[in-house]
């Protein structure tokens, strides 16, 4: 089976380090090829926030001939996905966070339904569970990958005691077992509530915007043969989960509006 890594911190340190004991585990479980695509490597422009790409469509972003089209071929092409960086600033890196804003339309069209994901980070001391969240939920999870696990380290000499060690170590063995399973498995796992809520947020949301997310509502309802539809054509989901996610979905979007009206005051268009 193929992994492929994408990693982004600016120097080969302890985060690949982590990395490279987490194929070395998962070599162990069976035939496993490794391939690391290093972000400080590759020529990905900054984005330049035009919102094409999450409104019109990704073959809008002008920014063409780039990695991020490789990227995406490598993600494509693999059976699973390793998402590897430190933690910067109670974040991820802006190598890394870069390469996300890049592919930020995958967060509303996702692109990975049915795959699976691991998401890998190191720490001095603080910060970690922040960037293994952005990771997981900002990337990995709405790009639409299931998570086998996440794996941090604390790299501070003052955790560096033998039962750290091992607990670090048990921690690396169970996340390369769960993912290697999760990789061999013949039948596909059934839908989650989870997933399938996240799907009819996104479906109902692209359906009462299409005038400003044309790609989003392309996506959801007019392609019957795209990603945006492996919910609905999935025969594994009960009757009962389709109608309460419905219905879940509709209590979910009013609480979000609600939210950011709180946040941002009513909805406003800049147009002085
Ligand atoms: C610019 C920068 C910012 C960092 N910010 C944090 C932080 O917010 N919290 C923390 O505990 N460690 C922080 N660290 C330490 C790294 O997270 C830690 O050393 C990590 O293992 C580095 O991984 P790397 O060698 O793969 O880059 C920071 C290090 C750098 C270089």
């Amino acid at each position: 089976m193929k992994i492929v890594v994408i990693h982004g911190s600016p120097h080969d340190g302890n985060t690949l380090k982590l990395a490279k004991r987490f194929e070395e585990i998962m070599k162990k479980s069976g035939d496993v090829q490794f391939e690391y695509l290093t972000v400080r490597d590759m020529f990905i422009s900054p984005c330049r926030g035009c919102f094409a790409c999450i409104t019109k469509g990704e073959e809008f972003c002008p920014l063409k001939n780039d990695d991020t089209k490789l990227i995406i071929e490598k993600m494509d092409h693999a059976d699973g996905v390793v998402f590897c960086a430190p933690t910067y600033v109670f974040n991820t890196p802006a190598l890394m966070k870069n390469l996300i804003d890049r592919l930020a339309y995958l967060g509303h069209r996702p692109r990975y339904t049915g795959k699976y994901a691991v998401v890998i980070s190191t720490t001095c001391g603080v910060g970690l569970k922040e960037s293994l969240k952005y990771l997981s939920f900002g990337t990995a999870l709405a790009w639409g990958f299931r998570l086998s696990g996440t794996l941090g380290a604390c790299t501070h000499q003052y955790n560096c005691d033998i039962r750290s060690q091992q607990m670090l170590n048990n921690r690396i063995v169970k996340c390369a077992d769960l993912f290697f399973a999760d990789l061999s498995r013949k039948k596909t796992e059934p839908v989650s509530l989870g997933e399938m809520m996240r799907f009819r947020i996104m479906s109902l949301h692209s359906f009462y915007s299409k005038d400003t997310f044309p790609a989003d509502y392309r996506f959801y309802h007019e392609n019957p043969d795209s990603a945006g539809r492996y919910y609905i054509k999935s025969a594994q989901i009960p009757l009962f989960a389709r109608i309460g996610s419905g219905l879940l979905a509709v209590i979910a979007g009013r609480s979000m509006r609600k939210e950011r009206d709180r946040s941002c005051g009513s909805p406003q268009f800049l147009d002085w």
